[in-house]
C-alpha cells in the first residue's frame, strides 16, 4: 500500500523542550525527520496554486486532476 500526504507548509515549527529551540519539519523534505535540515529552502518559490514532488533534490511539477 502507498499513499501521497500534501504538505503545504514551507518553514519549520520551533519547539523548546528544554533551554535550546528545536526545529521540527513541516515542509515533508527534510531527510533527518521529525528534524528541519533546511530542505525546506528549496519550497521558498514555490508558485502558489500549483503542486511538486521532490525527487533527487530535483522539483517536478504534479498535475492535479482531483483536488478532493
Ligand atoms: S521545514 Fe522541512 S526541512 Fe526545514
Amino acid at each position: 500500500m502507498a499513499r501521497i500526504v500534501v504538505k503545504t507548509e514551507k518553514l519549520p515549527q520551533e519547539v523548546k523542550p528544554g533551554d535550546k529551540s528545536v526545529w521540527i519539519c513541516k515542509c515533508g523534505l527534510s531527510a533527518t525527520q521529525p528534524f528541519c535540515n533546511g530542505s525546506h529552502m528549496k519550497t521558498l518559490d514555490e508558485p502558489e496554486g500549483k503542486m511538486f514532488r521532490y525527487e533527487n533534490g530535483k522539483r517536478i511539477e504534479v498535475e492535479v486532476k482531483d483536488k478532493q
